[in-house]
Protein backbone atom coordinates (compact mmCIF):
# COMPACT_ATOMS: atom_id res chain seq x y z
CA UNK A 1 0.00 0.00 0.00
CA UNK A 2 0.96 3.58 -0.72
CA UNK A 3 2.60 5.81 2.08
CA UNK A 4 -0.37 7.55 3.86
CA UNK A 5 -0.35 11.25 2.67
CA UNK A 6 -2.82 14.35 3.89
CA UNK A 7 -5.51 15.24 1.70
CA UNK A 8 -5.50 19.20 0.75
CA UNK A 9 -8.21 21.15 -0.20
CA UNK A 10 -6.71 23.39 -2.84
CA UNK A 11 -8.35 26.40 -3.83
CA UNK A 12 -7.12 25.98 -8.02
CA UNK A 13 -6.87 28.17 -10.75
CA UNK A 14 -8.21 26.50 -14.05
CA UNK A 15 -6.49 27.51 -16.82
CA UNK A 16 -8.21 26.29 -19.59
CA UNK A 17 -10.96 28.50 -18.41
CA UNK A 18 -8.87 31.62 -20.07
CA UNK A 19 -8.73 29.43 -23.56
CA UNK A 20 -11.47 27.86 -23.56
CA UNK A 21 -14.42 29.47 -21.24
CA UNK A 22 -17.25 27.29 -22.39
CA UNK A 23 -15.85 23.98 -20.93
CA UNK A 24 -17.09 25.32 -17.67
CA UNK A 25 -20.71 25.74 -19.24
CA UNK A 26 -20.54 22.58 -21.71
CA UNK A 27 -19.15 19.60 -19.94
CA UNK A 28 -21.19 17.75 -16.74
CA UNK A 29 -17.44 17.25 -15.33
CA UNK A 30 -16.72 20.72 -14.54
CA UNK A 31 -18.19 20.04 -11.24
CA UNK A 32 -15.74 17.37 -10.47
CA UNK A 33 -12.54 19.11 -11.47
CA UNK A 34 -11.90 20.41 -7.89
CA UNK A 35 -12.25 16.75 -6.58
CA UNK A 36 -10.12 15.56 -9.20
CA UNK A 37 -7.36 17.80 -8.64
CA UNK A 38 -6.99 17.28 -5.13
CA UNK A 39 -7.28 13.86 -6.14
CA UNK A 40 -4.03 13.75 -8.34
CA UNK A 41 -2.05 15.50 -6.14
CA UNK A 42 -3.15 13.13 -3.18
CA UNK A 43 -2.04 10.55 -5.22
CA UNK A 44 0.83 11.46 -7.27
CA UNK A 45 0.56 8.84 -9.94
CA UNK A 46 2.98 8.36 -12.40
CA UNK A 47 0.60 7.38 -15.43
CA UNK A 48 -2.54 8.54 -16.06
CA UNK A 49 -4.82 7.20 -19.00
CA UNK A 50 -8.04 9.49 -19.75
CA UNK A 51 -10.57 7.17 -22.63
CA UNK A 52 -13.00 9.77 -23.07
CA UNK A 53 -10.94 13.24 -23.07
CA UNK A 54 -13.68 15.51 -25.76
CA UNK A 55 -13.73 18.70 -25.08
CA UNK A 56 -10.63 18.37 -22.09
CA UNK A 57 -12.77 19.29 -18.93
CA UNK A 58 -11.74 16.28 -16.75
CA UNK A 59 -8.14 16.01 -19.09
CA UNK A 60 -7.33 19.45 -17.98
CA UNK A 61 -8.25 19.33 -14.28
CA UNK A 62 -5.75 16.61 -14.51
CA UNK A 63 -3.24 18.47 -15.94
CA UNK A 64 -3.37 21.63 -13.43
CA UNK A 65 -2.95 19.56 -10.99
CA UNK A 66 -0.11 17.81 -12.29
CA UNK A 67 1.31 21.25 -13.13
CA UNK A 68 0.66 22.66 -9.69
CA UNK A 69 2.17 19.71 -8.10
CA UNK A 70 5.05 19.44 -9.99
CA UNK A 71 4.42 15.77 -10.33
CA UNK A 72 6.46 13.83 -13.04
CA UNK A 73 3.27 12.28 -14.04
CA UNK A 74 2.98 10.78 -18.04
CA UNK A 75 -0.82 11.79 -19.05
CA UNK A 76 -2.22 9.93 -21.91
CA UNK A 77 -5.61 11.12 -23.80
CA UNK A 78 -7.25 8.76 -25.94
CA UNK A 79 -10.23 9.82 -27.70
CA UNK A 80 -11.42 9.57 -31.58
CA UNK A 81 -12.47 13.34 -31.03
CA UNK A 82 -15.38 12.24 -33.05
CA UNK A 83 -18.09 11.86 -30.77
CA UNK A 84 -20.45 8.99 -30.03
CA UNK A 85 -24.09 9.02 -29.40
CA UNK A 86 -24.05 10.76 -26.25
CA UNK A 87 -22.26 13.93 -27.18
CA UNK A 88 -23.82 14.05 -30.71
CA UNK A 89 -25.39 17.62 -29.77
CA UNK A 90 -22.10 18.52 -28.26
CA UNK A 91 -20.20 18.29 -31.51
CA UNK A 92 -21.00 21.86 -33.15
CA UNK A 93 -17.60 23.22 -32.53
CA UNK A 94 -14.11 22.18 -33.27
CA UNK A 95 -13.85 19.76 -31.00
CA UNK A 96 -10.27 18.50 -31.51
CA UNK A 97 -9.07 21.92 -32.85
CA UNK A 98 -9.76 23.98 -29.36
CA UNK A 99 -8.13 20.58 -27.55
CA UNK A 100 -5.20 21.14 -28.98
CA UNK A 101 -5.32 24.71 -28.29
CA UNK A 102 -5.75 24.54 -24.90
CA UNK A 103 -2.89 21.90 -24.59
CA UNK A 104 -0.54 24.14 -26.47
CA UNK A 105 -0.78 27.23 -24.76
CA UNK A 106 -0.73 25.98 -21.42
CA UNK A 107 0.76 22.06 -21.10
CA UNK A 108 2.90 22.20 -23.79
CA UNK A 109 6.13 21.12 -21.31
CA UNK A 110 3.87 18.67 -19.82
CA UNK A 111 4.57 14.81 -20.27
CA UNK A 112 1.46 14.58 -22.04
CA UNK A 113 0.21 12.12 -25.73
CA UNK A 114 -2.57 12.78 -27.45
CA UNK A 115 -3.90 9.18 -28.87
CA UNK A 116 -6.32 9.88 -32.02
CA UNK A 117 -8.07 6.50 -31.95
CA UNK A 118 -10.18 4.00 -30.75
CA UNK A 119 -9.65 2.85 -27.11
CA UNK A 120 -9.74 -0.81 -27.94
CA UNK A 121 -6.39 -0.22 -30.57
CA UNK A 122 -4.78 2.38 -28.65
CA UNK A 123 -4.56 -0.52 -25.25
CA UNK A 124 -2.40 -2.51 -26.58
CA UNK A 125 0.20 -0.08 -26.51
CA UNK A 126 0.29 -0.38 -22.79
CA UNK A 127 1.95 -3.06 -20.92
CA UNK A 128 0.07 -4.67 -18.09
CA UNK A 129 0.06 -3.30 -14.50
CA UNK A 130 1.74 -0.32 -15.90
CA UNK A 131 -1.59 2.32 -14.94
CA UNK A 132 -1.75 4.14 -12.24
CA UNK A 133 -5.41 6.07 -12.69
CA UNK A 134 -7.34 5.07 -15.65
CA UNK A 135 -10.43 7.46 -15.74
CA UNK A 136 -13.36 5.66 -18.51
CA UNK A 137 -15.37 8.18 -20.04
CA UNK A 138 -15.77 7.13 -23.64
CA UNK A 139 -19.40 5.81 -24.94
CA UNK A 140 -21.83 5.46 -22.05
CA UNK A 141 -23.79 2.42 -23.63
CA UNK A 142 -23.66 -1.06 -21.00
CA UNK A 143 -21.39 -2.80 -22.88
CA UNK A 144 -19.20 -0.10 -23.79
CA UNK A 145 -18.43 0.18 -20.29
CA UNK A 146 -17.83 -2.72 -19.75
CA UNK A 147 -15.43 -3.93 -22.25
CA UNK A 148 -13.28 -0.45 -21.65
CA UNK A 149 -13.19 -1.63 -18.37
CA UNK A 150 -12.77 -5.17 -18.76
CA UNK A 151 -10.07 -4.55 -21.78
CA UNK A 152 -8.09 -1.81 -19.71
CA UNK A 153 -8.24 -3.96 -16.08
CA UNK A 154 -4.98 -5.63 -16.69
CA UNK A 155 -3.35 -2.76 -16.94
CA UNK A 156 -3.84 -1.46 -14.00
CA UNK A 157 -1.01 -1.37 -10.95
CA UNK A 158 -2.07 -3.33 -8.15
CA UNK A 159 -2.70 0.02 -6.06
CA UNK A 160 -4.13 1.54 -9.30
CA UNK A 161 -8.01 3.16 -9.32
CA UNK A 162 -10.38 3.59 -11.88
CA UNK A 163 -12.87 6.55 -12.06
CA UNK A 164 -15.60 6.56 -14.03
CA UNK A 165 -18.08 8.82 -15.26
CA UNK A 166 -22.04 9.11 -15.34
CA UNK A 167 -22.72 6.36 -12.98
CA UNK A 168 -25.20 8.51 -11.05
CA UNK A 169 -28.60 8.34 -10.64
CA UNK A 170 -29.29 11.14 -13.75
CA UNK A 171 -31.46 9.61 -16.41
CA UNK A 172 -30.55 9.87 -20.15
CA UNK A 173 -34.12 10.27 -21.54
CA UNK A 174 -35.71 8.73 -19.31
CA UNK A 175 -33.68 5.58 -19.16
CA UNK A 176 -31.05 4.48 -16.53
CA UNK A 177 -27.31 5.28 -18.70
CA UNK A 178 -25.38 1.91 -19.24
CA UNK A 179 -22.98 3.24 -17.04
CA UNK A 180 -24.67 3.31 -13.95
CA UNK A 181 -25.84 -0.08 -14.20
CA UNK A 182 -22.42 -1.14 -14.89
CA UNK A 183 -21.51 -0.07 -12.33
CA UNK A 184 -23.90 -0.77 -10.03
CA UNK A 185 -23.06 -4.46 -11.16
CA UNK A 186 -19.15 -3.74 -10.42
CA UNK A 187 -20.31 -2.46 -6.53
CA UNK A 188 -21.73 -5.66 -5.98
CA UNK A 189 -18.27 -7.80 -6.99
CA UNK A 190 -15.89 -5.38 -5.80
CA UNK A 191 -14.51 -4.45 -2.85
CA UNK A 192 -13.12 -1.14 -2.23
CA UNK A 193 -15.56 1.46 -4.65
CA UNK A 194 -16.88 4.73 -3.37
CA UNK A 195 -18.88 7.66 -5.71
CA UNK A 196 -19.08 11.09 -5.76
CA UNK A 197 -23.10 11.10 -6.31
CA UNK A 198 -22.97 14.56 -8.25
CA UNK A 199 -21.91 16.38 -11.68
CA UNK A 200 -22.94 13.01 -13.28
CA UNK A 201 -21.85 11.14 -10.74
CA UNK A 202 -17.94 9.86 -10.35
CA UNK A 203 -16.83 6.50 -9.63
CA UNK A 204 -14.05 5.26 -8.12
CA UNK A 205 -12.78 1.23 -7.59
CA UNK A 206 -9.22 0.82 -6.23
CA UNK A 207 -7.46 -2.22 -6.83
CA UNK A 208 -6.56 -2.02 -3.25
CA UNK A 209 -9.42 -1.99 -1.31
CA UNK A 210 -6.88 -0.77 2.14
CA UNK A 211 -6.22 2.49 0.03
CA UNK A 212 -10.15 2.88 -0.54
CA UNK A 213 -10.03 3.10 3.38
CA UNK A 214 -7.36 5.32 3.75
CA UNK A 215 -9.10 7.61 0.86
CA UNK A 216 -12.53 6.99 2.20
CA UNK A 217 -10.88 8.52 6.05
CA UNK A 218 -9.22 11.54 4.26
CA UNK A 219 -11.58 12.80 1.81
CA UNK A 220 -14.68 14.35 2.69
CA UNK A 221 -16.91 14.48 -0.18
CA UNK A 222 -19.85 16.16 0.85
CA UNK A 223 -17.01 19.07 0.95
CA UNK A 224 -16.77 18.95 -3.38
CA UNK A 225 -20.77 18.98 -3.14
CA UNK A 226 -20.62 22.68 -1.20
CA UNK A 227 -18.27 23.51 -3.06
CA UNK A 228 -20.04 22.80 -6.77
CA UNK A 229 -23.00 25.16 -4.95
CA UNK A 230 -20.49 28.17 -4.08
CA UNK A 231 -19.06 27.58 -7.64
CA UNK A 232 -22.88 27.80 -9.04
CA UNK A 233 -23.18 31.05 -7.12
CA UNK A 234 -20.44 32.46 -8.35
CA UNK A 235 -21.08 31.61 -11.91
CA UNK A 236 -24.83 32.74 -11.34
CA UNK A 237 -23.55 36.32 -10.19
CA UNK A 238 -20.99 36.32 -13.28
CA UNK A 239 -23.85 35.51 -15.37
CA UNK A 240 -26.31 37.81 -14.19
CA UNK A 241 -23.41 40.57 -14.49
CA UNK A 242 -22.51 39.90 -17.95
CA UNK A 243 -26.33 39.61 -18.75
CA UNK A 244 -26.52 43.13 -17.17
CA UNK A 245 -23.81 44.11 -18.85
CA UNK A 246 -24.93 43.14 -21.98
CA UNK A 247 -28.58 45.02 -21.67
CA UNK A 248 -26.21 47.98 -21.56
CA UNK A 249 -24.77 47.52 -24.54
CA UNK A 250 -27.75 46.82 -26.47
CA UNK A 251 -29.29 49.68 -25.23
CA UNK A 252 -26.58 51.76 -26.21
CA UNK A 253 -26.49 50.26 -29.88
CA UNK A 254 -30.21 51.02 -30.13
CA UNK A 255 -29.42 54.86 -29.27
CA UNK A 256 -26.46 55.01 -31.73
CA UNK A 257 -29.17 53.68 -34.31
CA UNK A 258 -31.09 56.22 -33.69
CA UNK A 259 -28.55 58.81 -33.64
CA UNK A 260 -27.42 57.48 -36.89
CA UNK A 261 -31.43 57.09 -38.41
CA UNK A 262 -31.19 61.31 -37.29
CA UNK A 263 -28.30 61.92 -39.13
CA UNK A 264 -29.29 60.04 -42.41
CA UNK A 265 -32.63 61.85 -42.25
CA UNK A 266 -31.05 64.89 -41.81
CA UNK A 267 -28.22 64.03 -44.79
CA UNK A 268 -31.29 63.14 -47.08
CA UNK A 269 -32.65 66.59 -46.37
CA UNK A 270 -29.80 68.49 -47.18
CA UNK A 271 -29.00 66.53 -50.08
CA UNK A 272 -32.61 66.89 -51.17
CA UNK A 273 -32.35 70.74 -50.51
CA UNK A 274 -28.73 70.86 -52.42
CA UNK A 275 -30.50 69.38 -55.53
CA UNK A 276 -33.28 72.31 -55.66
CA UNK A 277 -30.74 74.82 -55.20
CA UNK A 278 -28.76 73.33 -58.08
CA UNK A 279 -32.00 73.20 -60.08
CA UNK A 280 -32.55 77.14 -59.52
CA UNK A 281 -28.55 77.81 -59.95
CA UNK A 282 -28.83 76.31 -63.19
CA UNK A 283 -32.28 78.11 -63.85
CA UNK A 284 -31.01 81.56 -63.10
CA UNK A 285 -27.50 80.90 -64.98
CA UNK A 286 -30.12 79.81 -68.22
CA UNK A 287 -32.18 83.17 -67.41
CA UNK A 288 -28.40 85.42 -67.35
CA UNK A 289 -27.58 83.73 -70.75
CA UNK A 290 -31.02 84.46 -71.78
CA UNK A 291 -30.41 88.32 -71.13
CA UNK A 292 -26.76 88.60 -72.35
CA UNK A 293 -28.02 87.25 -75.16
CA UNK A 294 -30.38 89.69 -75.33
CA UNK A 295 -28.46 92.28 -74.86
CA UNK A 296 -26.10 91.50 -77.37
CA UNK A 297 -28.80 91.67 -79.93
CA UNK A 298 -30.00 95.01 -79.15
CA UNK A 299 -26.41 96.21 -78.62
CA UNK A 300 -26.30 94.99 -82.56
CA UNK A 301 -29.57 96.91 -83.58
CA UNK A 302 -28.80 99.74 -81.35
CA UNK A 303 -32.41 100.11 -79.26
C1 LIG B 1 -18.34 11.86 -22.58
S1 LIG B 1 -17.11 12.31 -23.71
C2 LIG B 1 -15.73 12.62 -22.71
C3 LIG B 1 -15.92 13.81 -21.81
C4 LIG B 1 -14.67 14.35 -21.17
N1 LIG B 1 -14.06 13.40 -20.28
C5 LIG B 1 -14.97 15.64 -20.43
O1 LIG B 1 -14.48 15.86 -19.32
O2 LIG B 1 -15.70 16.51 -20.95
C6 LIG B 1 -16.79 10.81 -24.51
C7 LIG B 1 -15.70 10.83 -25.57
O3 LIG B 1 -15.30 9.48 -25.80
C8 LIG B 1 -15.00 9.29 -27.17
N2 LIG B 1 -15.19 7.85 -27.45
C9 LIG B 1 -16.27 7.08 -27.17
N3 LIG B 1 -16.02 5.80 -27.46
C10 LIG B 1 -14.75 5.74 -27.93
C11 LIG B 1 -13.90 4.68 -28.36
N4 LIG B 1 -14.30 3.40 -28.36
N5 LIG B 1 -12.64 4.99 -28.76
C12 LIG B 1 -12.21 6.29 -28.76
N6 LIG B 1 -12.97 7.33 -28.35
C13 LIG B 1 -14.23 7.05 -27.93
C14 LIG B 1 -15.92 10.23 -27.92
O4 LIG B 1 -15.34 10.63 -29.14
C15 LIG B 1 -16.11 11.39 -26.93
O5 LIG B 1 -15.28 12.47 -27.27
Amino acid sequence: MRAEREWIYYDPMFESDMYHPYLYRYAPWSGLRRFAYDFVRWYQPERIVELGSHYGCSTFAFLQAIRDGSLNTEFFAVDTWAGDDFTVYDHKEDVIGLFRKVLKRSFFEQNVHMYCGRFERMCRRFADASVDILHIDGSHWYHDVKRDYEMWLPKMKPDGVILFHDVGEDLFCGQELGSRTFWMELCRVRKGTAILPFSGGLGLVFMDPGMCGQFRRKARISRYQKNINLDDMVTKARIRQVSYQLQQAEAYIRDLQGQVRIKEEHLQRYAADTKAKDRYISKLEKRLEEYRHDRVISDRSGV
